[in-house]
């Protein structure tokens, strides 16, 4: 039957979801499926029903797309879509709540605050200290992100997390290798894909250089020694099924430099599918290609 690809959407990664959209939607009909794009800021969600698609495919990013929102209209329309289901979304899309749970469940995650004042954000970072990462609690691709090192930039940070979510994050930043791990399938069939470490100028992989840029260097396979690979691997499927994640996800993962452990900063529950993007670059590593992808995801589209 008929694929809609949901792309656009209302977040601030409108952008960025376009671009996925567009990826997945090329992909998708090359191999000869019958894909259209649907945009929920642009149509009515019901209308969905009433144009016969039996499917979608979900690419939007951020708020009203990877939070569970429209996981849940797509429950009650009985619309079988890719990825993670309604809690599983929701909790996800949530940095704190995520942190939460990990630490519950013994997973490593650097250590937070939730605050919800400039002078909160202050008495955060004596606690924390420096560097310091203040960001919106429910955001995507470094959006209204601030590395913090000195007392003084608390206010400002504070301030433009708080334009994207009343919930501000303040956590330890961990200074060592970043990298990001996709995982697909499920339950006991969850299974981490390779690896990719990132090199960007002075760290800074911000919106502009996951996007726009070509400055920043993808390395996959990692280059780390096998058995750390395979560690980090191991924790972040335990991560995506403690959260209850199904299809696929992305958690990304800082690697402390001083003692070589491994910190979860996130998981990415609809992840970006752009030319620029990771889950198809380690996919690719697998020897998955983009349309294998894309055609796979929407085979295991469900309620
Ligand atoms: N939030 C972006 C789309 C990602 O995680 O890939
Ligand atoms: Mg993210």
């Amino acid at each position: 039957g008929k694929v809609a690809v949901l792309m656009g959407g209302d977040s601030s990664e409108r952008e960025v979801s376009i671009m996925s959209g567009t990826g997945v939607l090329n992909a998708l009909r090359s191999r000869g499926v019958e894909a259209y794009a649907f945009d929920p800021a642009e149509r009515d969600l019901a209308d969905l029903k009433r144009d016969g698609y039996s499917r979608c495919f979900i690419a939007l990013h951020g708020r009203f797309g990877e939070d569970g929102t429209v996981q849940g209209a797509l429950e009650l329309l009985r619309l079988p879509y890719t990825g993670s289901g309604v809690m599983a979304s929701a909790i996800a899309m949530d940095k704190v709540m995520t942190k939460r749970i990990w630490r519950f469940e013994g997973l490593p995650t650097p250590d937070w605050r939730l605050v919800s004042s400039a002078e909160e954000t202050r008495k955060a970072f004596a606690a924390l200290g420096a560097p310091m990462i203040v960001k919106p609690a429910r955001e995507g691709s470094t959006i209204g992100l601030t590395k913090v090192t000195d007392v003084e930039q608390c206010e400002a940070a504070y301030q433009l997390a708080a334009k994207y979510d009343p919930d501000v994050l303040c956590e330890e930043f961990v200074a060592g290798d970043e990298t990001t791990c996709p995982v697909l399938g499920e339950g006991d069939e969850a299974q981490a894909l390779p690896l990719i470490r990132i090199v960007a100028p002075e760290g800074n992989y911000d919106y502009q250089n996951k996007y726009f840029t070509d400055v920043t260097q993808y390395h996959c396979p990692s280059g780390l020694p096998a058995e750390e690979e395979a560690e980090i691997q191991r924790i972040v499927v335990q991560a995506f099924r403690t959260l209850g994640c199904r299809g696929w996800a992305r958690a990304d993962v800082m690697i402390r430099a001083s003692d070589r452990k491994p910190f979860l900063l996130e998981m990415n529950t609809s992840p970006g599918m752009t030319g620029h993007s990771l889950v198809p670059m380690s996919a690719r590593a697998a020897g998955i290609s983009y349309e294998q992808l894309c055609l796979w995801l929407v085979s295991q589209a469900r309620l």
